[in-house]
C-alpha cells in the first residue's frame, strides 16, 4: 500500500521535472543558431574564429560597433547595396574579401538577424571544450546537453528514492514494533536496493528515458529545415510572387479548399508563357522546358499534335529550332560555337526533363518538381482549415517566399512546432458556425473575461486531430 503511494509520487515528481525541462528549452539562441547553420555555416566557419570563405564572424558586433545597428541589418540583408553606397567598413571588407559575393538575405527580420547575431557571440565566446565534438551535426550538442541534464535527473531522483524508501522502512519498523511485533526488524539499505520495488523503478526510469531519447532521435532524422533542393527549372518565387507580384493562390490554388496546395501544372505556366516565350535572364534556356514538357512550339504559336507519340529525335528539331533562331537570324550562318551553344541547352533540356535512373527516358509528360515539404504518413495537415478557416497566412509557415530565388523550407515541420502555434494562435471564433457550441467561451467573450479562443481551447491539442 505505502509502497505503491511511492511511486505514484514519484511519477509525478519525474513527469513535473521533464515537462519542465522541456518547456523551458526554447531560446532565441537556439534559433539563431539554426540560421546560422544553414545559411551562414557554408561561407563563415561555425567556431567563429578561423577564415573560410568568409572572414571568421567572432567579434563582428565591435567592429560595427561605430555605426548604427540597422547598417549592420542591412548588410547581412543585402551587402553588395552597402558597398556600392559606400558605407565605410562595406568598403574595407570588400577590399580584403572582394569579388566573393556574400549571399543576400532581404527576408530575414530584425529578430532573425538578432538571433544569429547572439549566437555567434555565445559561439566566439564559449570556453573550449574538453571533449570536442567532431561530427559537427547541428542537433549534437543540443544532445549532448540532454543528455547531461538526463543523467543528472537520474541521479537527483534515485537519491531522492533511496531517501523516501529508507523513511517509509523506518515507518514501518517503527509501527511495527509499536504493535508488539517481537520479530521486526529494521530493513539495511542492501535490503531496499534489492526490493522488488525499487529494482522495478529504475527499469521504469529507463525505458522511459531510453524511450525518448530514441523517439527524439527518430523525430530529429526526418527534420529537414533549411531544405532547398536545385529544381529541374530555374523557377523564381522572388520574380513571379515578389516583382511580379502574382498571388500565391493563383498558382497553388489547392490551398484555399483542400489538404494540399499543389504545385501548378505546366498549363497554368502557359497562361502567360505563350506570350512570354523568351526571358530576360536566361533567354530560351528554362522556358523552353515548360514548352517541351506540355508539347507548344514556340516557333509556330500552336500546340503540337499527337505531341505524345512524337520520337526524341523529333522533338530534338523542333526545339533545336527554337533555340537557334534566339541566337542567329539566319541559320545557314550558325558557326561552330553556335552549334556548342545550342547542344550544351538542348542536352539540359533532356537531362531536366527526363530521369533514366528512374526508367523516365521520355521529354514529354509533366516537370518533375523536387518535393521540399513532407510530413510523415502518418500525420493530418490540412492547407485549407490554416489558410480559408483559420486565415493564417502562407508566409507564417513558408516564410516570405515572395523573396526567395529558390524556395527552402522554413519551418521545422515538427510537432513542437504545429503545438506551439496551437497554443499561442486564436481561431477565428466570431464568424465561424462550427464554433456555436462552445457556449461558454462566448459569454466570456461577451462579458470581456477573454480575448479570444485559441486551436488548443477547440482542442487543437487532441493526438487524433493529428494523427491518423
Ligand atoms: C556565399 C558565402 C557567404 C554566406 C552564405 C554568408 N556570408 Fe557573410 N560574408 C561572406 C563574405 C565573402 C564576406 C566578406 C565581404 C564580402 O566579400 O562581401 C562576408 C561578410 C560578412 C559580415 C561582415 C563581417 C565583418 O567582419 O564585418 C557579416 C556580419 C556576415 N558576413 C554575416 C553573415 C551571416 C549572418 C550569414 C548567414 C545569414 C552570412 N554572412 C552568410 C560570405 C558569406
Ligand atoms: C507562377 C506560379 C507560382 C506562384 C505565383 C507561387 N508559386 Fe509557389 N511554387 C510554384 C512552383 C512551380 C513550385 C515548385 C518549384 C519550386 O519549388 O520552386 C512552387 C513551390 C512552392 C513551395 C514549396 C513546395 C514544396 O515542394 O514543398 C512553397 C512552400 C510555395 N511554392 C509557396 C508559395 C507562396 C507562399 C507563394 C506566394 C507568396 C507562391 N508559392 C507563389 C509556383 C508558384
Ligand atoms: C501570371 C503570369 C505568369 C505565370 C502564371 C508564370 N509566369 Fe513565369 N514569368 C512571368 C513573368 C512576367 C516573367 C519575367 C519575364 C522576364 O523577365 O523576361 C517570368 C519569368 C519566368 C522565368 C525566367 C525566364 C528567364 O529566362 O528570365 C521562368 C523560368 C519562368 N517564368 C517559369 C515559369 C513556370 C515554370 C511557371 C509555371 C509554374 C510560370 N513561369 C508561370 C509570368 C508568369
Ligand atoms: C499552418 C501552416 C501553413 C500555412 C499557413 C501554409 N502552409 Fe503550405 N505547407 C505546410 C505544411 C506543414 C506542408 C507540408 C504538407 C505535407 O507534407 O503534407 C506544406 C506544404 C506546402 C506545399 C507543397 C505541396 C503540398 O501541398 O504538400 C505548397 C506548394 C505549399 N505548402 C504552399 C502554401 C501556400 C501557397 C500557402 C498560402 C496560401 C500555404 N502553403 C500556407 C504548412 C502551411
Ligand atoms: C501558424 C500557426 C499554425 C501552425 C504552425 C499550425 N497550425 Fe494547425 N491550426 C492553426 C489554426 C489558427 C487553426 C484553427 C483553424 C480553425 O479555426 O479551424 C488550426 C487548426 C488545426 C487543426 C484542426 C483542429 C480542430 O480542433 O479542428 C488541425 C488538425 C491542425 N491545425 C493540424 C496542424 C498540424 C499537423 C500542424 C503542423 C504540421 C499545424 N496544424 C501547424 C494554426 C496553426
Ligand atoms: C497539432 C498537430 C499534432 C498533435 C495535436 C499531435 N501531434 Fe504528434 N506529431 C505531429 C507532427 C507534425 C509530427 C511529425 C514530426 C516530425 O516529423 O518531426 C508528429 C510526430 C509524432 C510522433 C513521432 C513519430 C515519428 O515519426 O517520429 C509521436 C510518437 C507523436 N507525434 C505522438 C503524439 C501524441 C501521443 C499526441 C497527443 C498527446 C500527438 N502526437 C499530438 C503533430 C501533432
Amino acid at each position: 500500500m505505502t509502497n505503491k503511494l511511492l511511486y505514484f509520487k514519484f511519477l509525478i515528481l519525474f513527469f513535473t521535472c521533464l515537462t519542465f525541462s522541456l518547456s523551458a528549452q526554447e531560446a532565441d539562441l537556439n534559433a539563431g543558431k539554426t540560421l546560422f547553420i544553414n545559411q551562414c555555416a557554408s561561407c563563415h566557419a561555425k567556431d567563429m574564429k578561423a577564415d573560410l570563405t568568409g572572414p571568421a564572424l567572432g567579434g563582428v558586433e565591435e567592429r560595427w560597433a561605430d555605426y548604427p545597428r540597422e547598417d549592420l541589418y542591412s548588410w547581412i540583408r543585402n551587402s553588395q547595396a552597402m558597398i556600392s553606397a559606400g558605407h565605410p567598413r562595406a568598403k574595407e571588407l570588400w577590399s580584403t574579401w572582394g569579388p566573393t559575393i556574400m549571399n543576400n538575405f532581404p527576408a530575414y527580420t530584425d529578430q532573425e538577424i538578432e538571433n544569429v547575431l547572439a549566437y555567434v557571440d555565445a559561439k566566439w565566446k564559449e570556453q573550449p571544450k574538453v571533449v570536442e565534438n567532431t561530427t559537427g551535426t547541428a542537433g549534437a550538442a543540443d544532445g549532448e546537453d540532454n543528455r547531461l541534464m538526463f543523467i543528472a535527473l537520474f541521479l537527483i531522483l534515485g537519491l531522492l528514492a533511496l531517501v523516501l524508501a529508507r523513511i517509509i522502512a523506518n515507518l514501518n519498523y517503527m509501527s511495527q514494533v509499536q504493535e508488539g511485533d517481537t520479530d521486526a526488524q529494521r530493513k539495511t539499505l542492501s535490503d531496499i536496493l534489492t526490493s522488488k520495488g525499487f529494482v522495478s523503478f529504475v527499469i521504469f526510469l529507463a525505458i522511459v528515458i531510453g524511450g525518448f531519447m530514441t523517439v527524439n532521435n527518430a523525430i530529429n532524422l526526418g527534420r529537414q529545415q533549411g531544405y532547398q533542393p536545385d529544381q529541374p527549372i530555374k523557377f523564381s518565387h522572388a520574380t513571379h510572387a515578389g516583382l511580379h507580384k502574382i498571388d500565391c493562390k493563383y498558382c497553388h490554388d489547392g490551398a484555399r479548399r483542400s489538404k494540399h496546395s499543389v504545385i501548378p501544372a505546366a498549363n497554368t505556366c502557359m497562361n502567360c508563357h505563350k506570350a512570354i516565350e523568351k526571358g530576360s535572364t536566361y533567354g530560351t534556356a528554362e522556358l523552353t522546358k515548360i514548352f517541351a514538357s506540355i508539347g507548344y512550339d514556340p516557333s509556330t504559336d500552336k500546340y503540337i499534335e499527337n505531341y505524345d507519340e512524337l520520337k526524341t529525335e523529333d522533338i530534338e528539331k523542333i526545339y533545336k529550332k527554337w533555340i537557334a533562331d534566339e541566337y542567329v537570324k539566319d541559320n545557314s550562318t550558325l558557326d561552330r560555337e553556335g552549334e556548342r551553344l545550342i547542344e550544351e541547352q538542348w542536352d539540359a533540356i533532356v537531362s531536366s526533363l527526363t530521369d533514366p535512373d528512374n526508367g523516365d527516358d521520355k521529354i514529354q509528360g509533366p516537370i518533375e518538381w523536387v518535393r521540399i515539404h513532407n510530413l510523415p504518413d502518418h500525420v493530418y495537415f490540412n492547407h485549407a482549415q490554416h489558410v480559408t478557416v483559420g486565415k493564417v497566412e502562407c508566409q507564417q509557415c513558408h516564410g516570405k517566399v515572395e523573396a526567395m530565388e529558390v524556395v527552402e523550407q522554413y519551418s521545422p515541420l515538427s510537432m513542437g512546432w504545429c503545438i506551439n502555434c496551437h497554443r499561442e494562435t486564436d481561431v477565428q471564433f466570431a464568424d465561424n458556425e462550427y464554433y456555436k457550441s462552445f457556449e461558454i467561451y462566448h459569454e466570456e467573450l461577451a462579458k470581456g473575461k477573454r480575448k479570444g479562443v485559441t486551436v488548443e481551447e477547440i482542442g487543437g491539442l487532441e493526438c487524433q486531430k493529428c494523427h491518423y
